[in-house]
């Protein structure tokens, strides 16, 4: 990598500190309006998938682990205090061979069926379904987090009648209904109140494989006769797979134009995107390898054009676009690791590299705040891009749960322009090379304070940033930063806390800061302003 080449603008000196050029200079501009950052952008999924829900969730009442009727008690407290805005269940290619009643009435009575997920696990692994974990532990653990709860339907496998059954059973007032006095009997007087329903998943693949017009007429079956008397609902289609080369933006357009001429009423609110991060350039790079750092990042900035391009088309079909964009699983997915234990399918390595993309990756869902309604990183335990691993009795949080945590003074306030201006780095991926942003983040206001979130890729040099708000001097600023001197370093089972938040040196004087942000790294500051 090529070294930047410093901005030749000088900074005011701050007091006693010596006079320097900038290698980045940020402006936020506090008075200007701007759409409310969504606190669903903050939002979770979770799978009956390797070590999801069995253990990292779902202990069991009889467990020795510490739960609250059979949750594991650490997991429901770090949700809490981290203010999930919502968990998506039961999948994921789970969700489309789910059938919802399995998974009700007293729990030794459950059926055992098969799990989609049977199939990647090695044979000696029992990998069937108990289904202790079911609609009432999946709500009760909504309510104790604090979290909406955001239920994906079976339309690969399933029928209208048993989507339409499963929100009666969820939301019909006490003894209306034959499923709602069902309910009661199974410890549930009052209604659930589940707002939020996916209409399948990945209907182009897991979900049914079907074409997209195929998939259009079945989204109109399954919502049509949908009972939306007892709260209205908001729907979410099985959108596109954005990790596929071409973007599948065909997949888009072919299910909107299979929703023309029909009526608005039945339209989704929701528009679902997946994208996983996965190597481009490096097939053959060590994880570890500082090409392959780069292109997890650059990759990961693809989320930007996704959605700027899937936006675009869906404007064509609705140009007020009324139907947003709802990220409902997106993060990196590293090579097959299972490091959690063989069971625990897809469990990676919780590192600083996984932290900082979800940290580019939410300051671009806070820029696009106007397009997206929701966001869910997959997935939140023992899985994919995780913000914990628990085993038994152990348990760790990732680095990038302490995103979540740092990213926190964005949840429900007003984005506000923010502008950078710093050169490109100049990466390598073997033979080629390309730019990439030495700097990227986002800015809201609430409460009369400014979160500012800042992402630095740089595998090797630090910069050295001059901060200003257009219009209003800083009074003052507080930082906080995600870094280690090893770029690979991670949280572990075994070692749960080698990566955390530290606080950050920041010189406000003449209206402006001056603060040095650490190679990479993920900063985090909050700002006041007058
Ligand atoms: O998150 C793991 C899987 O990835 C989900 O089940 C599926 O929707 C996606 O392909």
């Amino acid at each position: 990598m090529k070294r930047r080449t410093f901005l030749k603008a000088a900074l005011a000196a701050g007091i006693g500190a010596p006079a320097r050029a900038a290698d980045a200079e940020i402006e936020i501009r506090p008075a200007e309006p701007g759409p409310t950052v969504s606190p669903h952008l903050y939002g979770h999924f979770i799978e009956h998938l390797g070590g999801v829900i069995y253990d990292g969730i779902w202990v069991g009442t009889g467990s020795r682990i510490a739960n609250i009727q059979g949750l594991r008690r650490q997991f429901v407290e770090d949700m809490k205090a981290l203010g999930a805005p919502n968990i998506r269940w039961p999948g994921g290619c789970f969700a489309d061979m789910y059938h919802w009643r399995d998974g009700i009435g007293p729990r030794q009575r459950r059926p055992r069926t098969n799990n989609f997920w049977q199939r990647d696990l090695p044979k000696e692994i029992d990998g069937t379904e108990s289904n202790e974990f079911g609609t009432h532990e999946f709500l009760q653990l909504c309510e104790l987090t604090g979290a909406e709860p955001y239920l994906a339907a079976n339309v690969g496998s399933g029928s209208p009648r048993e989507f339409h059954d499963w929100a009666t059973y969820c939301n019909a007032p006490p003894g209306l209904t034959t499923l709602a006095r069902e309910r009661e009997a199974n410890g549930r007087r009052e209604p659930f109140r589940v707002k939020y329903w996916g209409v399948g998943n990945e209907s182009w693949g897991c979900g049914g494989n079907f074409k997209p017009g195929e998939y259009a007429t079945l989204y109109r079956r399954f919502v049509t006769q949908f009972p939306a008397y007892y709260l209205e609902p908001y729907f979410i289609a099985a959108g596109p797979s954005g990790s596929r080369e071409d973007g599948h933006l065909d997949w888009t357009r072919g299910f909107f134009e299979g929703m023309i001429g029909h009526s608005r009423r039945i339209w989704p609110h929701g528009w679902a995107l997946h994208y996983y991060t996965r190597p481009r350039r490096t097939p053959n790079a060590s994880e570890d390898s500082l090409e392959r750092w780069y292109d997890i990042l650059a990759a990961g900035a693809r989320m930007e054009s996704l959605i700027e391009d899937h936006w675009r088309i869906m404007g064509e079909f609705d140009p007020e676009h009324r139907v947003k964009l709802v990220v409902d699983e997106w993060g990196v997915w590293q090579p097959r690791a299972d490091v959690v234990g063989p069971r625990y399918l897809f469990s990676q390595v919780g590192n600083l590299r996984d932290a900082l993309h979800a940290a580019l990756t939410l300051d671009i869902f806070n820029r696009h705040a106007d397009k997206i309604d929701m966001a869910n990183i997959a997935q939140t335990i023992n899985c994919i891009h995780s913000l914990f691993a628990a085993r038994e009795d152990r348990f760790a949080r990732t680095p990038t749960f302490y995103v979540f945590q740092l990213y926190r003074g964005h949840l429900g306030g007003r984005r506000i322009p923010l502008r950078i201006q710093a050169p490109d780095l100049r990466v390598s991926f073997g033979k080629q090379a390309a730019p990439l942003f030495a700097l990227a983040g986002s800015a809201s206001m609430r409460d009369g304070r400014c979160c500012l979130t800042l992402v630095s890729p740089s595998a090797d040099e630090d910069l050295f940033a001059s901060l200003g708000a257009a219009g209003a001097a800083i009074l003052e600023a507080r930082a906080s930063v995600l870094t280690h001197t090893d770029r690979n370093a991670a949280n572990s089972l075994e070692s749960p806390e080698t990566v955390k938040p530290a606080g950050l040196a920041v010189t406000v004087s003449g209206a402006k800061a001056q603060l040095r942000i650490p190679k990479h790294s993920v900063v985090a500051l909050e700002i006041r302003t007058g």
